[in-house]
Order: C-alpha cells, then structure tokens, then sequence
C-alpha cells in the first residue's frame, strides 16, 4: 500500500506529533511519518521523534533574524530532498511566509487549539474561558497564506465546565486534538493516495 510521505513540524513537546507516530505505526494508516522537523534544536519532541526511529532535523530560525524566507527556503530544500508530500504543523511556532504555504498549498495541514474561525492566535483557551462560552475545542485545517485561516478539515467540541481554568481546559482540549489529528491526517493522505 503506498503511503504518503509526511513530516511533521514541531517547536516544543510534540504531544501532537507523539499521537501522529503512534497512529502511523499500523501499516495501514495511509501516511508514513518521514521526517520530524524543528525550528528549535532544544524541542523536547526531538527527543521523542529520536527514540520512535524516525529521522528529525532541526534549522534554528534565530540565526536567520528577520529573514523568514531565506531559513523557509532551506526547509522547503530539505523537505524535497527526501521526497515529501505532505506537511503536519503540529506546535509549530513559526509564522509562514506566503512562499513555504504557496509552495505547500493544499499540502500542508496545523492544528489549532479552538474552534476555528473562533480565536485565531494564541491564548485561544483563556479568551474562550473570559468570554463564557459553554464549548471549545480544536480544529485541523489547511494552511493558507492567513495565519488559522484555511479550509477546515476536522473539529472536535468539548464542554467547557463551571469552575475550569486554563490549564483544566487545555488538557480535555488536548486530549481531543491527540484523536483529532490522527483522523484528520488520515483523511488528507487517503484522499491523496485515491487521487
Ligand atoms: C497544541 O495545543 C496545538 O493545538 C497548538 O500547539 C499545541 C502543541 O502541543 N498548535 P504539542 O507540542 O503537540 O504537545
């Protein structure tokens, strides 16, 4: 069965990146995880991804200061040198430039902890909780040239409960975004595989 070759693009635990792996152990999940990437070389999910066997490469943005393209164009160089075909942001805490999503478009998958189009950005679980709502969640959408703006894959809901906070919120959340993604992926590189 072909597989479709993916990496996945983490910049700190890889809790996310650790549900990806586990699913794509069973050989029939229709993507291979490849490549672990990192813009972080201290990323603890390096660590994971090592001990999973599974090849990582971490380009530290920081040498790169404000030049975004010139550290995304040796990304897109090294993730065509090993023949990749889709891309799993997971954590990843770089924003793109319009060249690495115009080149990955419709190839390139993030999730992202809210329900989208609701709080994009950060600090999604405690302008949820300020604003009352009774549900949150998370969502797996495309990525597009707007930061959490792409065509949406798959959501998750969760309840959210008198007396959470922030930290209570954001584990039922993660909980939900480790099935999530594995789903959503799946979704993404069957239909790639079936054409
Ligand atoms: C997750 O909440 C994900 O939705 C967001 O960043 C967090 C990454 O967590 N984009 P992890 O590194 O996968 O544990």
């Amino acid at each position: 069965m072909k597989r479709v070759k993916t990496a996945v693009f983490i910049s700190g635990r890889g809790s996310n990146m650790e549900a990806l792996i586990a699913a794509a152990k069973d050989p029939a999940y229709p993507a291979e995880i490849a490549l672990v990437f990192s813009n972080d070389p201290q990323a603890v999910g390096l660590k994971t991804a090592v001990a999973a066997g599974i090849e990582t490469l971490a380009i530290d943005h920081r040498p790169f200061g404000k030049d975004r393209a010139a550290h995304e164009a040796l990304i897109d160089a090294a993730l065509r040198e090993r023949g990749i075909e889709l891309v799993a942001l997971a954590g990843y805490m770089r924003i793109l430039t319009p060249f690495l999503t115009g080149a990955w478009a419709g190839k390139m998958l993030n999730i992202h902890p809210s329900l989208l189009p609701k709080y994009p950005g950060l600090h999604t679980h405690a302008r949820a909780l300020a604003a009352g709502d009774l549900e949150a969640g998370c969502t797996v959408h495309w990525v597009t040239e707007g930061v959490d703006e792409g065509p949406v894959l798959g959501q998750a809901r969760v309840p959210i409960l008198s007396g959470d906070d922030e930290d209570a919120l954001s584990a039922r959340v993660l909980a939900q975004e480790h099935k999530l993604y594995p789903a959503s992926l799946a979704k993404a590189a069957a239909e790639m595989v079936e054409g």
